[in-house]
């Protein structure tokens, strides 16, 4: 007989709650999906004032499920009273670009986001907090939170890939017709973003070298780069809206291996903050593989890189040094 969820609630934050991803991600949440039936959830719930009322319609389906899992709702537009005491904040809430937006407002107008997020994260979360940062552009959403959160370790903060992760696995799947499951070692390299490298290099096919099973170069730089890296595109071409469920899903996949750990023999893709490895400059937050357990990543080491994989894996860590630059000279970190 399955025993209740008991013990002390986990409190997760989620920003942006009231929008697409959030309308995904907080029924998984609260139904068991990020550390299984027996250990209750508490959700914190933040959005702007004029998304609350829209926010309250949400709890009350959240309330109809009747999920043995959750434990309590909270909601508001206060950051510090929705991050006070929190194990686990998903910044999942963003400002979208908007017409005639360049990049520079984008970068801007996130930045004052995560730069408020970021300082209440500092004051009032739980000593334990881990942060992950899906709203865009994660990376450097990421880093100004970081920055601005100078008392919490930096190991702390991630920005997700695991959709583009999760995307390479199922394209590489579709051309060779394995099995997802039977695809380990995947890696996306960099930014969150078109110039990001999904590498197959080092991936394994029921443990053969996924790219000698594929034995197409042109395939791997034509087809399933590009496909990856601009998935995301296709997705709001075809839907009109950026993708969500898929966003959802990736948030709390990386946030359960985060906390629960990699399995043997595998590893998984998360922007961290570059320590230098694999000759990535320090101070950005790049997608590296790693595993990860009791709560801490670690990155793969020692993985060969050829010409090709370097001069994309430079290509996407000079976007990211330009988008540090960038909220550098806005003040933001
Ligand atoms: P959405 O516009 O439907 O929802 C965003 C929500 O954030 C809105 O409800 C908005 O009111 C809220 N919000 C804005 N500013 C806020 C603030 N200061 N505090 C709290 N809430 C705030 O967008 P969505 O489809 O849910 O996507 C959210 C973000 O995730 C976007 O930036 C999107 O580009 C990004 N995204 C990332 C990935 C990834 O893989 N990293 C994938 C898909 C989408
Ligand atoms: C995605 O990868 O689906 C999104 O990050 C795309 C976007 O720009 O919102």
């Amino acid at each position: 007989m399955n025993s209740s969820p008991s013990g002390t609630p986990v409190k997760v934050a989620v920003t942006g709650a009231a929008g697409q991803i959030g309308y995904s991600l907080l029924f998984r949440l609260a139904s068991g999906a990020l550390l299984g039936p027996d250990r209750p959830i508490e959700l914190r719930l933040l959005e702007i004032t004029p998304a609350l009322k829209a926010l309250e319609g949400v709890v009350m389906e959240l309330e109809d499920c009747a999920f043995p899992t959750l434990a309590g709702v909270q909601i508001g537009d206060d950051a510090e009273q929705i991050f006070d005491g929190v194990n686990l904040a998903l910044l999942v809430g963003a400002r979208p670009r908007g017409p005639g937006m360049e990049r520079a407002d984008l970068l801007e107008a996130n930045g004052a986001i995560f730069t408020a997020q970021g300082k209440a994260l500092n004051k009032v979360a739980a000593d334990d907090v881990r942060i992950g940062v899906t709203g865009n552009p994660a990376n450097t959403n990421a880093l100004i939170a970081m920055t601005n959160a100078p008392d919490i370790p930096q190991e702390r903060f991630t920005a997700l890939t695991r959709l583009d992760h999760n995307r390479a696995i199922s394209q590489l799947a579709a051309k060779t017709g394995a099995a997802v499951s039977d695809i380990k070692k995947m890696t996306i390299w960099g930014n969150h973003s078109a110039t990001q490298y999904p590498d197959i290099f080092h991936a394994e096919i029921a443990g053969r070298n996924a790219a000698e099973v594929v034995d197409d170069q042109s395939w791997i730089e034509n087809d399933f780069i590009p496909t990856v890296a601009k998935r995301g595109a296709a997705i709001i071409e075809a839907r009109g809206s950026s993708s969500a469920a898929s966003a959802a899903s990736a948030t709390i996949d990386a946030a359960r291996d985060w906390l629960t750990g990699t399995p043997e023999g595998d590893w998984v893709s998360m922007a961290v903050a570059s320590d230098g490895s694999y000759g990535i400059p320090e101070g950005v937050i790049y997608s590296y593989p790693v595993t990860t357990r009791d709560g801490r990543w670690e990155i793969v080491q020692g993985l060969e890189v050829d010409d090709f994989s370097r001069g994309k894996m430079d290509a996407t860590a000079a976007e990211l040094v330009e988008e540090r630059d960038a909220v550098k000279e806005l003040g933001l970190i």
